[in-house]
C-alpha cells in the first residue's frame, strides 16, 4: 500500500510550524519558527506582532519542511492546518497559506482543533490505547479530555480561570522573570524548597476543573506583604512552593480521573509538560498504577508544532473528514 503523507501547518500563537507525517505516525520533516525573542520585550505575545511573523515566515517554513522531506508539494495526500482556538489573526495566516495551497494544488484540506494536535503528539511517540486520558497543560489551556476512540474527544475537567501555564508566566513576572516565565520558575523550583504554605484548589468533591487564579494571587500577596514588611521572600522558595501546588493538583486529578474512566493510557500534552516537576511527580504516581501506562513525549513535541497537526489530519483524513474554502480561523473553537 501507498504511504500516506499530510502536511500540517501550525500559526495559532507565536510558532510558525510546517511538518509533514508519513502514516500519521512518522514525522518525514518538522520546522518550528519561534517568535519569543519579538514578544520577549513586551511580557508576553502581542498578537499584531504575532500575525506580521506570521506572513513572513510562513513560506519560508513551508519550503524548508518540503526540503528536509526531499518532496513536491504534489506528493502531499493532505494539508491539515489549524482552525483554532488561538489568536485570530495568527490563525488566519495559517488557514489561508492552506487554502492556497490546497486550492492551486488541487489537495484535500482538513482543518484541525488546536488541543486534539496537542493530544495526538503522543501517537508520534507511541500507539494510543483507548480508552485513554490526556492531561493537556499549555500557556492557553488546562484540560483532562477523555477518548475512547480515535476523533472523539470528552473534556472532562477544564480550568475555570487561568491555565496552568499562564499562571506560571504571571508568577514569573511577579519574580522579575523574562516571558515565557515557564521554564525559569521551574529551574528556580528545583533550587528551593517548598516552605510556603500556598492554597490548592481542589474544587467541588469529584470535579475534575481547574483553578489558578487563587494560587497565583496569594503568590503575588506573599511578595507584596513581604515588601511592606521590608523583608523579601527567598524567590526559588516561593517558586518551589508554588510549582508544588500546581503539580498537586494536577496529578492528584489526573489519577483519581485515570481511576474513574478505567483507562489504558494517560498521555500528557502541552507546553508545560516540559514542567521537570510535574514530570517526576507523574511518572512517581503512575509507578503504581499498573494497568495504566503514562506517555510522556520529548520537549520538541510538547511545545507547538505541526507534526502534531498533521498526526490528528491523518486520522481525521482517513475518517473521511473534508473542509473546504470557506474553512475559517476560529479563536474560540470547541473540540
Ligand atoms: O503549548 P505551548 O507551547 O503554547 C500554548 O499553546 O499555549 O505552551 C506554552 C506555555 C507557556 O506558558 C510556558 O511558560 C509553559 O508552557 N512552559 C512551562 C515550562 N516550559 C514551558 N511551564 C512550566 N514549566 C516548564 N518547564
Ligand atoms: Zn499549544
Amino acid at each position: 500500500e501507498k504511504d500516506q503523507l499530510i502536511l500540517g501547518i501550525e500559526t495559532s500563537c507565536d510558532e510558525t510550524a510546517v511538518a509533514i507525517v508519513k502514516n500519521g505516525r512518522e514525522i518525514v520533516a518538522n520546522v518550528v519558527s519561534s517568535q519569543i525573542e519579538s514578544h520577549k520585550r513586551f511580557g508576553g505575545v502581542v498578537p499584531e506582532i504575532a500575525s506580521r511573523h506570521h506572513v513572513e515566515q510562513v513560506t519560508i517554513v513551508l519550503e524548508e519542511a518540503l526540503r528536509q522531506a526531499k518532496m513536491d508539494i504534489d506528493n502531499i495526500d493532505a494539508i491539515a492546518v489549524t482552525e483554532g482556538p488561538g489568536l485570530v489573526g495568527a490563525l488566519l495566516i495559517g488557514v489561508n497559506a492552506a487554502k492556497a495551497l490546497a486550492f492551486a494544488h488541487d489537495i484535500p484540506l482538513v482543518g484541525v482543533h488546536h488541543i486534539a494536535g496537542h493530544i495526538y503528539a503522543n501517537r508520534l511517540v507511541t500507539e494510543m490505547a483507548f480508552p485513554l486520558l490526556s492531561l493537556v497543560v499549555s500557556g492557553g489551556h488546562t484540560e483532562l479530555v477523555y477518548m475512547k476512540e480515535h476523533g472523539h474527544f470528552e473534556v472532562i475537567g477544564e480550568t475555570r480561570d487561568d491555565a496552568a501555564g499562564e499562571a506560571y508566566d504571571k508568577v514569573a513576572r511577579t519574580l522579575s522573570l523574562p516571558y515565557p516565565g515557564g521554564p525559569h520558575i521551574d529551574r528556580l523550583a528545583h533550587e528551593g524548597t517548598p516552605d510556603i504554605d500556598l492554597p490548592r484548589a481542589w474544587l467541588e468533591p469529584g470535579s475534575y476543573d481547574f483553578s489558578f487564579s487563587g494560587l497565583k494571587s496569594a503568590v503575588i500577596n506573599t511578595v507584596h506583604n513581604a515588601e511592606q514588611r521590608g523583608d523579601k521572600i527567598a524567590p526559588e522558595v516561593l517558586a518551589a512552593s508554588f510549582q508544588a501546588s500546581v503539580v498537586d493538583v494536577l496529578v492528584t486529578k489526573t489519577v483519581q480521573a485515570a481511576k474513574e474512566y478505567k483507562v489504558n493510557q494517560v498521555l500528557l500534552a502541552g507546553g508545560v509538560a516540559a514542567n521537570k516537576g510535574l514530570r517526576a511527580a507523574l511518572t512517581a504516581a503512575f509507578s503504581g498504577l499498573k494497568d495504566v501506562e503514562l506517555v510522556i513525549p520529548p520537549l520538541s513535541l510538547c511545545t507547538d508544532n505541526a507534526a502534531m497537526i498533521a498526526a490528528v489530519g491523518s486520522i481525521l483524513y482517513e475518517k473521511g473528514k473534508r473542509s473546504d474554502l470557506t474553512l475559517n480561523g476560529n479563536a474560540g473553537l470547541d473540540i
